[in-house]
């Protein structure tokens, strides 16, 4: 049996991880609740007494765990800017654009050719791929807040409202809002298997680092490995 030697280095901060876990809960949580918005699939027994909330309380944990997305976002933000942990992620991008990498890149995924070398935590497709998901969470969180301010006139709602007054007449005003933050669900449940499935290819593929990593924080490197 040949014997090799693996070190290993820590890949995503404890703080990244806990944000990667605390995000997709948040996303799972406000797709559900989110569709029990738009179409209310459940009705509570209705009795005499005026006590059937059940749409009020889905509204309410829907915004309750949108607030927590947005904060969670905005520190992950804030890491991936300025924490030194997250400086393997930062590095990614120095790649991004370089066609030669991309091209191997193309070739590894398709099974015809080797993985590039890879310096920072991501490689060009899922470094642009996780940039796409943050830009779609921020565009959830802007209409939910323009949504939310619709339901809340005063203290934070009326804030968010004003601020937020300019782009609610740029998407068309609030159905339009409404519509873009209904459909662009859809782009998070196409997103989320496929993530799953490349995140298990590249672990089965490239041992070492692969769905461990997101939960352990480490990557496994031969020994030697630059
Ligand atoms: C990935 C994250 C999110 C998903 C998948 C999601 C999904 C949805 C969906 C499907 C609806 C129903 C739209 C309709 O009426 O057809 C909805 C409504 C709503 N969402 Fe979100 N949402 C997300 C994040 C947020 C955030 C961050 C907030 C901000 C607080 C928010 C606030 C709202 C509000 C206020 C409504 C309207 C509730 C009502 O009055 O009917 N959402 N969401």
């Amino acid at each position: 049996m040949d014997q090799e030697q693996y070190v290993r280095r820590i890949e995503f901060s404890a703080a990244t991880r806990i944000l990667h876990w605390v995000r997709a809960l948040c996303i799972f949580f406000l797709i559900a609740t989110g569709f029990y918005l738009g179409y209310p699939f459940i009705i509570p027994h209705s009795t005499s007494e005026p006590s059937g909330f059940l749409y009020a309380l889905m509204r309410s944990w829907h915004q309750i765990i949108g607030f927590v997305l947005i904060g969670a976002t905005i520190f992950r933000i804030y890491i991936f800017l300025f924490s030194k942990d997250a400086k393997l992620e930062r590095t990614s991008w120095k790649f991004a654009f370089s066609p030669s990498t991309w091209i191997a890149l193309v070739k590894a995924y398709l099974l015809i050719g080797t993985h590039p070398e890879q310096k920072g935590s991501y490689n060009p497709i899922q470094l642009f791929t996780y940039f796409g998901i943050m830009l779609l969470i921020l565009l959830m969180s802007i209409t939910g807040l323009i949504l939310y301010a619709h339901s809340y006139h005063d203290g934070l709602g009326g804030i968010v409202g004003a601020f937020f007054k300019p782009l609610e007449v740029v998407f068309g005003g609030l159905s339009a809002v409404r519509l873009v933050h209904h459909y662009t669900t859809w782009a998070f449940i196409i997103f989320i298997p496929i993530h799953i499935y490349m995140a298990t290819w590249n672990a089965v593929r490239y041992p070492g680092g692969g769905l461990d990593t997101i939960a352990g924080g480490y990557r496994y490197e031969k020994e030697g490995h630059q």
